[in-house]
């Protein structure tokens, strides 16, 4: 298996730009550019040459969502508010009470002050305890890290599982900065397609063929970003037992697991495994489910060998996730639960609008749907999809995002978070799509 480190689909920007770090070294940035009309000199200070960047993180594309909110830019309000269904942010605020408490505890000197790395103790109980109901496997606060942010747990699972040279398995489409966050340490973001036939659902007979002696992980996104696809359990424990043979790891990152469909269950039975903690990693975000991204805090659930080598990591990057909302969130988690579930009835109703909308759109077709995310296909399919997403959006007032921004084999996708909106600008979804064309 070839290395595709770094060549690996790129994001628009870089299109224009050109790829690769060694082409954009030939490039005089604007500062040299500037010295070299003000003042001409020989001292070795001023010497205009650009000092090299880590090439990995030079190859890595740049963030993709404000790029698109750029194209959103154009738009003339002429057909209507913007419809953004460019990010999975929550399209409504968070519960007064937690504001309230997280207002509170942000004003205490104990909320100022250095916490445990691993995050509050009290906090670590409460998610154990509802992790424990929910799986029906028992998970201990020991076995919780709390991190900044889910993406920050995927960083620093990262760091302390591969080293540069390695790889890890990531079903495509993937997240966006799942795959950066590989390419910035070198470690290799090998691509296992997640195929539409069969409903975006990777196979764990194919990543087998993909392991190799370098592979230290396979990484599952459900419910899915970008597609929405749930994987059903059998599917999750077919991967577990495929890492536990190959000596590699799991990670699943359950971002998006309080909005599975009411009734769903138990999202998978890894922690009722005896030994799961030897090599599977589960990751969370409290950002989605509590309408909290701005707090950044996250959890990696885990057993204690590997969370003491995560430990390092977190010492390093975070030292301790932020206090206040860790304060307020050990009161959420048994509180809120109510408020939880109706929230995802709302984007259960916006899921089946979102249906409604697209069935009633002439060509475009729905791919796939959940949770937060509709993958969907554009009628024009010699065009690129880079350029029917900016003029939709500058057109239209509809943002959303190309697929080839989630890996190789998305060029006729674009993916929709319909959470974001309400149902009534689904509704007009039909309208902004009518008569569209490039
Ligand atoms: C799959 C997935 N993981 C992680 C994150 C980031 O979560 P957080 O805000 O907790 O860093 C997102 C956010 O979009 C996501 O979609």
């Amino acid at each position: 298996m070839s290395s595709n480190l770094g060549s690996g689909p790129k994001l628009a920007h870089q299109h224009q730009l050109g790829e690769h770090g060694r082409e954009r070294q030939n490039i005089p940035s604007r500062i040299t550019r500037r010295c070299a009309k003000v003042r001409p000199t020989r001292h070795p200070i001023l010497v205009l040459r650009m000092i090299p960047f880590n090439p990995h993180v030079r190859d890595t594309g740049t963030p993709p969502i404000p790029e698109a909110q750029g194209w959103a830019r154009h738009y003339d309000g002429s057909r209507g508010p913007l419809i953004d269904l460019s990010q999975a942010v929550p399209g409504y605020p968070p519960h007064p009470d937690l504001l309230k408490r997280l207002a509170e505890a942000a004003g205490t000197t104990a909320a100022a002050k250095y916490g445990d790395i691993y995050g509050d103790h009290s906090l670590r109980e409460v998610l154990a305890a509802e992790l424990t109901s929910l799986y029906r496997g028992k998970v201990e606060a020991d076995e919780i890290a709390i991190t900044s942010g889910c993406n920050q747990a995927f960083v620093l699972v990262a760091i302390a599982l591969a080293k540069a040279g390695d790889n890890i398995l990531l079903p495509a489409p993937w997240y966006f900065n799942h795959q950066m966050t590989l390419n910035m340490l070198g470690v290799e973001p090998r691509a296992l397609p997640a195929h539409a036939t069969n409903n975006f659902i990777p196979d764990p007979i194919e990543a087998e063929g993909l392991i190799d002696s370098s592979t230290r992980a396979i990484v599952l996104v459900t419910p899915n970003n970008p597609t929405g696809a749930i994987y059903p359990p059998a599917t999750i424990a077919a991967f577990a037992a495929l890492c536990r043979q190959k000596n590699i790891w799991l990670i699943v990152d359950e971002t998006y697991r309080d909005f599975l469909p009411e009734g769903y269950g138990q999202p998978h039975a890894l922690f009722n495994e005896h030994g799961w903690q030897g090599n599977v990693l589960s990751l969370y975000s409290f950002s989605k489910s509590y309408c909290i991204p701005g707090h950044r805090v996250g959890a990696i659930i885990g057993g204690q060998a590997i969370l003491d080598e995560i430990g390092k990591v977190i010492d390093c990057v975070q030292i301790c996730a932020p206090r206040a909302a860790q304060t307020a969130l050990t009161w959420a988690i048994p509180s809120l639960n109510d408020w939880r579930a109706n929230n995802t009835r709302e984007i259960t109703l916006r899921a089946a609008a979102f249906r409604e909308a697209i069935a009633a759109s002439p060509g475009w077709t729905l791919n796939s749907i959940g949770a937060y995310f509709a993958y969907v296909t554009h009628p024009f399919k010699d065009t690129s999809v880079f350029q029917v997403a900016e003029k939709l959006a500058a057109e239209r007032g509809v943002l959303g995002l190309p697929g080839p921004w989630f890996g190789p084999g998305q060029e006729h996708h674009l993916r929709l978070a319909f959470a974001n909106v309400a149902i009534d600008p689904i509704r007009d979804i039909p309208n902004r799509l009518a008569g569209f064309h490039i």
